[in-house]
């Protein structure tokens, strides 16, 4: 399975399991017919994702290897164990798959994913993930901006805030038949924050499409904020004039608030944030004010109390 995958190859060269066994069923057939050299290089490649590397965040750290990014995960609705997503999130059927943009909107819209794969040029992005629990990533992400669908719905003057909802399914989601949180999980931005160049819309992962326990088919990453903004398996993004109260504020309006910038000065009521482990290493290394993203986002708060704005 996908943790014995030896770090050293790039997981993203890797085929899928699933698509090693349909490719072998293939050969066998095809065995005496056709040379392997031969064979159509879709079969290889259903999984991948295509996408241009961004220059512009290509990032100079070390990336988290495939099994720490794919193998410690938080997603509740799979149950509250790192290594729980990662074992169970295999329920979750992700096509066919529609996005619903609604609310304070010009033009609403239900998409299906195979449109929104398409609707803009696909970027992989180097990123760091920064987790309110004081661990951190590195994680070459596959999107584009938010702001490529924003601009095609149209919010009117109205909307000043984004709500991202995801799936709830206790069927699909075993989670969710226990309590943890409020489902569906939710989370939402103020409309700047939305339409920055940072806001990445993603699919994929490594090169390939999103695995389930990352959020398939479809999340946002935010990373100047504690990872839980980030939230995945959207299916309806609504445009609103009152701020979002999320799942987190909800569950703790203490510990969580909306803004959640990473802040190394603003301890979380039960941790230092000061300092992050990022995961593989054994010494912790200061935590950077807004993810190291502050020459880029910082502007998006001026004048505001972050103590208070938390
Ligand atoms: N989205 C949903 N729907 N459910 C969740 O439990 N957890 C959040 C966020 N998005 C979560 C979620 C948290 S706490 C983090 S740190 C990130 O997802 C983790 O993303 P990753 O597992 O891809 O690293």
């Amino acid at each position: 399975m996908r943790d014995k995958i030896d770090t050293r190859i790039l997981p993203s060269e890797i085929t899928s399991r699933e698509h090693y066994t349909d490719r072998r069923r293939f050969m066998q057939m095809a065995a005496g017919v056709s040379a392997a050299g031969l064979l159509p290089e879709s079969l290889w490649a259903a999984d991948k994702l295509p996408a241009t590397a961004n220059q512009a965040y290509l990032l100079d750290e070390e990336k988290t290897p495939y099994k720490d990014v794919t193998g410690y995960n938080n997603f509740y609705e799979f149950g509250t164990s790192k290594d729980d997503p990662a074992r169970h999130a295999h329920t979750l059927k992700t096509r066919p798959w529609t996005v619903t943009v609604e609310g304070e909107v010009h033009k609403p819209k239900t998409f299906a994913i195979e449109e929104l794969l398409k609707l803009a040029a696909m970027e992989e992005r180097v990123y760091r993930l920064r987790c309110v629990e004081a661990w951190s990533m590195v994680i070459p992400w596959l999107g584009y901006p938010l702001s490529e669908l924003i601009k095609q719905v149209e919010p009117t003057g109205n909307a000043k805030f984004v709500e991202f909802i995801t799936l709830q399914d206790p069927m699909q989601m075993p989670g969710q038949r226990s309590a943890v949180l409020e489902w569906p999980y939710n989370e939402g931005l103020r409309m700047d924050e939305a339409m920055h160049p940072l806001t990445l819309l993603t699919f994929g992962l490594y090169g390939e499409m999103l695995p389930n326990q990352n959020g398939a088919p479809i999340r946002i990453v935010i990373p100047w904020k504690y990872g839980f903004k980030s939230a995945k398996s959207i299916v309806k993004i609504r445009f609103t004039e009152h701020q979002p109260v999320s799942a987190w504020m909800k569950a703790g309006p203490s510990e969580y608030g909306f803004y959640s910038n990473v802040n190394p000065e603003v301890d979380h009521r039960r941790w230092s944030q000061a300092k992050e482990r990022r995961i593989g290493d054994f010494f912790k290394r200061p935590t950077l004010p807004f993810n190291g993203y502050a020459d880029q986002v910082a502007g998006l708060y001026s004048g505001m109390d972050l103590q208070k704005y938390f």
